[in-house]
């Protein structure tokens, strides 16, 4: 059942949403768009605020469907329910469905953290949150969230599964978004509400 558990999300992971909504309202392959990137931020810059919230929701919705669906055919199995929370957010970086170039998994991690622990979604969606709203980069928000999150999973003494998956999610994170660090090294990475005019 954890096998079945871990590949049905995998599956759920490769719905882009960002790819059908995109292609839905505007007809275009938003990966070919902004940053090229299919998720939540490019959706906002791409096509504005409305379809981004959708985006974000149902990408997060993907994480958290996920680890309900584990917890439900492992009778409660703590690694089995984090590990689908992972293999959601791979699903979502590397979909089967659309040729394996996904998002940076950043909204369904948000998810999974929800999963993980209210109290630490909580906290570190404040922090990313302000972080964004200082400094107005999504990437860096996003590369604060993935580091904290383990972090307080930690100090709220959650089970080790979540903390040592969350960690590892985190690396998938940095990997991801590795020219968004690349860009904020060297100051060209686009902040909120720059780069491509909606299309719509
Ligand atoms: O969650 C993705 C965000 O951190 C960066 O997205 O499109 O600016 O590369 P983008």
């Amino acid at each position: 059942m954890v096998f079945l558990s871990l590949v049905i999300s995998y599956l759920i992971g490769s719905i882009s949403f960002s790819y059908l909504i995109a292609k839905k309202i505007a007809g275009i392959d938003i990966r070919s768009h902004g940053s090229g990137n299919a998720g939540a931020t490019n959706t906002l810059r791409v096509l504005g605020k409305g379809p981004a919230i959708l985006v974000l929701l149902l990408d997060a919705l993907k994480g958290l469907a996920a680890m309900g669906l584990a917890h439900w055919l492992t009778d409660g199995h703590a690694l089995a329910y984090a590990l689908s929370g992972l293999f959601a957010i791979i699903g979502h970086n590397w979909p089967i469905f659309f040729g394996f170039r996904g998002g940076k998994g950043i909204a369904t991690t948000v998810g999974v953290a929800l999963g993980f622990s209210p109290l630490a979604f909580l906290i570190s969606v404040v922090i990313t949150v302000l972080i964004i709203a200082v400094t107005r980069y999504v990437s860096l928000g996003s590369l604060v969230l993935v580091t904290v999150l383990p972090i307080f999973l930690f100090v709220l003494g959650k089970d080790p599964a979540f903390i040592w998956v969350s960690v590892v999610l985190a690396l998938f994170a940095y990997v991801r978004h590795y020219s968004n660090i690349r860009n904020l090294l060297s100051g060209r990475e686009r902040k909120l509400g720059e780069g491509s005019r909606p299309l719509k």
